[in-house]
């Protein structure tokens, strides 16, 4: 039997998924419903997660490849205390939000730069970013939050700081 771990917790991947995409196993399996499907095509980055510590496009990511993957989702990153992800805050502190649907996306891929780049300047920031679509802010805030989670993660005497 197949195994994927999703934010910490194992699960056994049942038989007749492996045709499945991990977004569709994600929000229908696990009702994890943070994940969000903009296109199911690739292109807008809405479904983006963690797969191994590198961002993926869950809709175009099949179950048949997850077995003994690591995932991690926006679910995943609430502290055990119940408190926001230094980039969860910065999205909000940054302005950054707001009708939401790309946020999710949007964190997970940050996440992936920052594990690769903790201090990326601000045209690395837009390039990570630029496969991700967004039809609300402009883009402007998002390298805002980006940045500002940076920060505050390599100071993390600060307030909201740590990762
Ligand atoms: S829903 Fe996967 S990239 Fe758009
Ligand atoms: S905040 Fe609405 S699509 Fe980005």
């Amino acid at each position: 039997m197949s195994r994927i771990t999703v934010n910490g917790i194992e699960h056994e991947i049942g038989s007749g998924m492996e045709d499945q995409t991990l977004l569709t196993y994600l929000r229908e399996e696990l009702d994890l419903t943070g994940t969000k499907n903009g296109c199911s095509e690739g292109t807008c980055g809405a479904c983006t997660v963690l797969v191994n510590y590198k961002a993926v496009r869950a809709c175009r990511f099949k179950m048949s490849k997850a077995h003994d993957a690591e995932v991690l989702t926006i679910e995943g990153l609430i502290r055990e205390d119940g408190s926001l992800h230094p980039l969860q805050q910065a999205f909000i502190d940054a302005g950054a939000v707001q009708c939401g649907f790309c946020t999710p996306g949007m964190i997970m891929q940050a996440m992936d730069l920052l594990h690769k780049n903790p201090e990326p300047d601000r045209e690395s920031i837009r390039k990570a970013m630029r496969g991700n679509l967004c039809r609300c802010t402009g883009y402007q805030t998002i390298i805002d939050a980006v940045e500002l989670a940076s920060k505050r993660m390599m100071t993390p005497h600060l307030p909201y700081g740590g990762s």
